[in-house]
């Protein structure tokens, strides 16, 4: 478990697939500017079972231990090498509380304490401002525009590729005991 001050973050055991299975079934979860998806239960559960150590998803509980989102981490490969990139999502009545920023924070610590990476990446509809104010709340910075990307809505869309470099990062956030830890003090 990864604590935070409003939550923390738990990896994604298979009791928690069929609460997936409904939020990525909601259009609203995703919102407005996220591609519809629409994946079975049993889909679900065949993604887990195979699903390698290259992606790897929490839930984001809050302080009560309910469930209020998800954020994963998964690896893209890329004539440049493997990139390493975050996604997230939290129910509509969890946002605007902080809550997103924090769950990015703590995803952040925890992959630059644990993997021996130089970058984190995300990508995000240029319209959707939320997404963007919790990456530069965060450290990242924006790379630049790809433009007709993403499938939202009918329609091609222009995305932000956001990126956060070790260097930029320096040192945990929130993560500061566990930093401790790995160090040994
Ligand atoms: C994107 C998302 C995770 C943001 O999480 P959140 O908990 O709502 O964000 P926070 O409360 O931490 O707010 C971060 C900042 O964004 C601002 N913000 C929140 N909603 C906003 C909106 N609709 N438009 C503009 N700014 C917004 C907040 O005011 C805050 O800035 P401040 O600290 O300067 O006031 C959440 O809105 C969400 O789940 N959206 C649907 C799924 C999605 O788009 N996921 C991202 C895919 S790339």
């Amino acid at each position: 478990m990864l604590e935070g001050k409003l939550v923390n973050l738990r990896v994604m055991e298979k009791e928690d697939l069929p609460l997936f299975a409904e939020w990525i079934n909601k259009p609203e979860f995703f919102g407005e500017y996220n591609p519809l998806r629409q994946i079975s239960r049993t889909e679900i559960e065949k993604d887990y079972e195979k699903s390698t150590l290259e992606l790897t998803g929490f839930i984001i509980e809050k302080k009560d231990g309910s469930k209020i989102g998800y954020i994963c981490q998964f690896i893209l490969v890329h004539p440049a090498g493997k990139l390493l990139e975050i996604g997230y999502s939290l129910a509509p009545s969890e946002r605007g509380k902080g809550n997103g920023t924090e769950a990015v924070e703590i995803m952040v610590d925890y992959l630059f304490l644990s993997k021996d990476i130089m970058r984190v990446q995300a990508c995000t509809d240029t319209r959707n401002l939320a997404s963007q104010k919790v990456l530069e709340k965060t450290g990242f910075k924006k790379e630049g525009t790809m433009r007709k990307c993403l499938f939202v809505g009918g329609q091609l869309r222009d995305a932000c590729l956001y990126s956060v470099l070790r260097e930029e990062w320096k040192e945990p956030k929130i993560l500061t005991k566990l930093a401790r830890n790995t160090c040994g003090k």
